[in-house]
């Protein structure tokens, strides 16, 4: 059971992702196939998270930010960056 999601205008949503209760997710978000977001997560607005990746609790993705495949983000990401990796990193 989950609760308390809201998603923006022309978010996409691949199969199989999971999101958990109070996450926000903006306005032209992609997430790929099997992303996992953890409660209280924010994706803001154009953030586009490869297949696979996972985001921590209370997380903030920044707008326009990309997750790289299967990167396990662990901390916010900043506007515009690119992360990859285990945690991930710039
Ligand atoms: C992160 C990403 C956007 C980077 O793309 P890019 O800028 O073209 O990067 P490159 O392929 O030139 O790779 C640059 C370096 O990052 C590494 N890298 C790329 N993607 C990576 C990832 N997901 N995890 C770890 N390392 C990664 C490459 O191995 C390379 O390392 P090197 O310089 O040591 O050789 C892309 O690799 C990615 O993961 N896209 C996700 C796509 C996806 O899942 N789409 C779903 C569509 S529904």
């Amino acid at each position: 059971m989950t609760t308390d999601i809201k998603i923006g205008k022309h978010a996409l949503i691949n199969p199989g992702c999971i999101i958990s209760h109070d996450c926000r997710i903006g306005d032209f978000v992609n997430l790929g196939p099997g992303v996992s977001l953890a409660g209280w997560v924010t994706v803001e607005d154009g953030a586009d998270l490869g297949v696979g990746a996972v985001v921590a609790p209370r997380c903030r993705i920044g707008a326009g930010a990309i997750v790289g495949a299967g990167a396990v983000v662990v901390r916010d990401v900043e506007p515009g960056a690119t992360v990859v990796g285990v945690p991930a990193r710039r």
